[in-house]
C-alpha cells in the first residue's frame, strides 16, 4: 500500500511538473484557424504587410507571443489595433497562436544602410559600457533568434518597427518587459536606437 501510495504521489508531481511544458506547446492548426484574420497585417506567411510597422511574427518564439496577445488584452502594452484583435481570445487561442506563428519561417531581411548598421553591429554584439548599455546578444543571442521562454527573436524584423519599440520603450510608452528594455533603451541615443534596428533587420 506505501509503494502504491508513493508511485501516485511520484505520478502526480510528474503531472504537475509537466503541465505547463504542455500548455505552452499549443496547437499550430487550431492556432493557424485563429489567425485568419491577422493575415491582413501580418502576412499569410507570418512575413508581415504593406506597412513596415506591422511586424513579422513568423519563427518568433511561441510563449512571447502568447504574453503579447496577453499584454494587449490586459492593456499592459497598449495599441489601439492590437486591443481590438485580441479581446475575444482565451488564453489558450493566444497558446494556439504562439505555435502556429512560430512554426512558420521567417523570410531574412537586409540592412539597407551599411554605414548605420556597422554602428549598430557594435552595440548588439558589445553594447556601449560607457553608457551602461548591455551587449543586445547576451539576451537575444548571437544571430538574433532569441532564447526562449521570455526573450523574443529580433533577427530579420523589420527596421521600421523595431525601432518603434525601441522608442516606445525609452519614452517608458512600452513598459511590459519587467523593466529589462526600458532601463536599456533609455541609455540610448536615437541614433544608437535607428542603428541598430537597421542591423537587426538584416541579421539571420
Ligand atoms: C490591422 C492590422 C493588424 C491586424 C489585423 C492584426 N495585427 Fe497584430 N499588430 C499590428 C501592429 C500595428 C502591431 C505593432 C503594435 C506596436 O507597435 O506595438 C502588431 C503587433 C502584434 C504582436 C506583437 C509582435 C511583437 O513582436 O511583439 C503580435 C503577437 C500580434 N500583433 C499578433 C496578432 C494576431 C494574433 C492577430 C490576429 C488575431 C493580429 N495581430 C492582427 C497590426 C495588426
Ligand atoms: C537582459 C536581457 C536583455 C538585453 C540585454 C536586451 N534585451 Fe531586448 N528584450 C528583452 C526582453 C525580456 C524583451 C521582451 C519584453 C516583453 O516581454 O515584452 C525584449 C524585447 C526587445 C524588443 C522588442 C521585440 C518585439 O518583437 O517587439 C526589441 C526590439 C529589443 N528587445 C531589442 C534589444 C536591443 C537592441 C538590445 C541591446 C541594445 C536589447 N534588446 C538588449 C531582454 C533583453
Amino acid at each position: 500500500m506505501r509503494t502504491r501510495l508513493s508511485v501516485l504521489a511520484v505520478a502526480s508531481l510528474w503531472l504537475i511538473m509537466i503541465a505547463p511544458t504542455q500548455a505552452a506547446g499549443g496547437n499550430v492548426a487550431a492556432g493557424k484557424a485563429k489567425a485568419a484574420v491577422c493575415a491582413g497585417c501580418h502576412g499569410v506567411d507570418g512575413n508581415g504587410g504593406a506597412d513596415p510597422l506591422w511586424p513579422k511574427l513568423a519563427g518568433q518564439n511561441a510563449d512571447y507571443i502568447a504574453k503579447q496577445l496577453a499584454d494587449f488584452k490586459t492593456g499592459k502594452r497598449k495599441d489601439p489595433i492590437m486591443a481590438g484583435m485580441v479581446a475575444n481570445l482565451s488564453k489558450t487561442d493566444m497558446q494556439n497562436i504562439g505555435a502556429y506563428y512560430a512554426s512558420l519561417k521567417i523570410k531574412p531581411g537586409a540592412a539597407r544602410d551599411a554605414q548605420l548598421a556597422k554602428l549598430g553591429e557594435k552595440i548588439y554584439r558589445g553594447g556601449n559600457a560607457k553608457m551602461g548599455v548591455s551587449a543586445c546578444m547576451s539576451c537575444h543571442g548571437p544571430s538574433g533568434h532569441g532564447i526562449p521562454p521570455h526573450f523574443p527573436k529580433v533577427s530579420g524584423q523589420q527596421a521600421a518597427y523595431n525601432n518603434k519599440q525601441l522608442l516606445a520603450f525609452k519614452a517608458g510608452h512600452r513598459d511590459n518587459d519587467g523593466d529589462i528594455m526600458t532601463r536599456i533603451a533609455f541609455r540610448m541615443s536615437e541614433q544608437e536606437i535607428k542603428a541598430v534596428s537597421e542591423y537587426m533587420s538584416g541579421l539571420h
